[in-house]
């Protein structure tokens, strides 16, 4: 699809940044990020050259799965700060440009929101019905096997009612029932309390698992559980989910979702979805029923990181998209994932980079990925995430490693929180090395170069609204793809592997994650990513 620039919306356009709030800057010396730091950071997350920021849950909470489990959806959480300084944040960033998302939350609350507290007093309750409860099976035991992402059942007993509540999360995070019109009242007229305090989007909360099948079957043994573990949860794997994921009133629920959003001028929501491909992209809608603006697609971070994988994913994400009339949108790392360095090896990092902000479609990028942050070990004695804690045999359900906090200068406390503080997860062992201040001084710096690439898409046009078609390399480790727009042409190589690669390129080369500017035609690199006008 040729499309042009100006016709483009910022979410189209633009690159949306997250902010894993309890890591970015703590202002107050609680070792525990907050609104104002965040404030004060925003001028950096400009000079990024991004269009928006996305702020990962702030809202009241017990914390029990750090913010994903909300206690009251219109009150900041005071751990972050206050109305008032979330107010003062929206205007700052305005001020330099940046939209400001928020992450909803509308699958479930914490069990400490006053709706689930008012459902716990009884079957009479007028809020019973806002959750999902079950009496138990003939036998007495749990009403199905529905498991839980975090292991064990997702079902919790409550011995005052002798009934069962449905948690896909912990228990701690009881399930809304979104079937229920109240619920969906209610949990719409949280998005217009944000939006008329200027919010411009959100994030959506696994918004594929908002509906359940009502006859509560047991769901099916998975026979490639083994191949299809997601982010750790080996437990959850073992089954396939037909009744508790992707189900036509979920459909439903986003198109309504979706009418809320548009009595707004501009606003926009992308949905956390992890399904494949034919499954997510149904999640755009239809220009008559549209759904969510962009269905978050994860397949970079999912798949094998092989340049010919890879070339034929984003071949059939493209035309898939474009036969849809669906944006597309690309992410490598978010606070659920091993640090995308990490996981491609730093050798590849600038080719991932390099990739993930010149394919078509939105970037997402996750904080600290601009300076090369890795994933930071936690000692067990300093493990937080209910995920990883819960699910001690499986060495990638923690999420602490990604989630650790932002690498700001040299000194104690990394700039991130006073010195002598300890702050809520450990610091990298090389933050001196690895950090913002570092980096800025260095023209080669992983920051500069991720601000020399997007400088390049602010001045290449077709890097954002061009064409994209991918080129015979003539390698099976170099994937290469040109955008085209107007006639203005970029092709992009990327060399998977360390050995030197002879490629077909001709024109200028206009970046290279060397550094420097090879001629277009010169061989690539071992591990070069190269972008070519031409
Ligand atoms: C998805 C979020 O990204 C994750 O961090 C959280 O634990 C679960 N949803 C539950 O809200």
């Amino acid at each position: 699809m040729t499309s042009l620039q100006g016709e483009l919306k910022w979410w189209q356009s633009g690159i949306i940044y997250q902010i894993y709030p309890r890591s970015y800057q703590d202002s107050n010396g609680d070792g525990v990020g907050d609104l104002p730091g965040i404030t004060a950071r925003l001028p950096y997350v400009a000079s990024l050259g991004v269009q928006a920021v996305w702020l990962s849950p702030i809202f009241k909470s017990p914390m029990r799965d750090f913010g994903y489990d909300v206690a009251d959806y219109c009150d900041i959480d005071p751990v972050f700060g206050t109305l008032e300084q979330f107010d003062a944040l929206v205007a700052e960033a305005h001020r330099l440009g940046l939209k400001v998302m928020l992450d909803y939350v509308p699958n479930h609350t914490s069990s400490d929101h006053a709706w689930f507290q008012e459902a716990l007093t009884g079957k009479a309750s007028a809020k019973r019905d806002w959750y999902v409860w079950r009496d138990p099976a003939p036998d007495g035991g749990l009403p199905n096997n529905w498991k839980s992402f975090f292991g064990g059942p997702a079902w919790t007993l409550d011995e005052a009612s002798g009934q069962y509540y449905l948690h896909q999360f912990l228990p701690s995070q009881p399930d809304l029932n979104w079937r229920n019109p109240d619920v969906r009242a209610a949990m719409f007229d949280v998005l217009r309390f944000w939006m008329r305090r200027g919010v411009d989007g959100f994030r959506v909360d696994v918004i594929w698992l908002l509906a359940e099948d009502e006859r509560f079957l047991d769901e099916p043994e998975n026979p490639d559980a083994d191949r299809e573990v997601v982010g750790g949860q080996i437990e959850h794997s073992t089954l396939l989910h037909i009744y508790t994921q992707d189900q036509p009133e979920t459909h439903d629920y986003v198109r309504e979702m979706r009418r809320v959003i548009d009595e707004f001028d501009d606003r926009m929501m992308v949905g956390e979805i992890y399904l494949p491909l034919d499954k997510l992209l149904p999640y755009s809608g239809t220009p008559e029923a549209p759904m969510v603006h962009l269905p978050f697609n994860f397949h970079l971070i999912l798949l094998p990181w092989d340049a010919q994988t890879i070339r034929q994913f984003a071949d059939e994400y493209d035309a898939a998209s474009n036969a849809a009339g669906a944006w597309p949108n690309w992410v490598l790392g978010n606070h659920d994932q091993h640090r995308f360095k990490t996981r491609v090896g730093a050798a590849q990092y600038r080719v991932a980079q390099t990739l993930l902000l010149t394919l078509r479609g939105t970037p997402t990028v996750y904080y600290g990925d601009e300076i090369g942050m890795e994933n930071v070990p936690v000692p067990p004695e300093k493990m937080v995430d209910p995920s990883g804690l819960q699910q001690p045999d499986s060495p990638d359900a923690g999420r602490d490693p990604e989630r650790t906090p932002m690498q700001w200068e040299a000194a104690p406390g990394a700039g991130f929180t006073a010195a002598g503080t300890e702050p809520w997860l450990p610091l990298t062992d090389n933050f001196a090395q690895v950090n913002v201040q570092v980096q800025e001084q260095d023209s080669q710096s992983d920051l500069n170069y991720f601000r020399a690439l997007t400088r390049l898409r602010q001045e290449q046009p077709a890097l954002v609204g061009g064409s994209y078609r991918s080129l015979d390399s003539g390698h099976a480790d170099v994937f290469a793809f040109e955008r085209e727009l107007n006639g203005e042409r970029l092709t992009v190589w990327l060399n998977f592997r360390g050995e030197e690669r002879a490629v077909a390129a001709t024109g200028q080369t206009l970046l290279s994650s060397r550094g420097d500017q090879p001629a277009a035609q010169s061989p690539l690199r071992g591990h070069e990513a190269r972008v070519v006008l031409g």
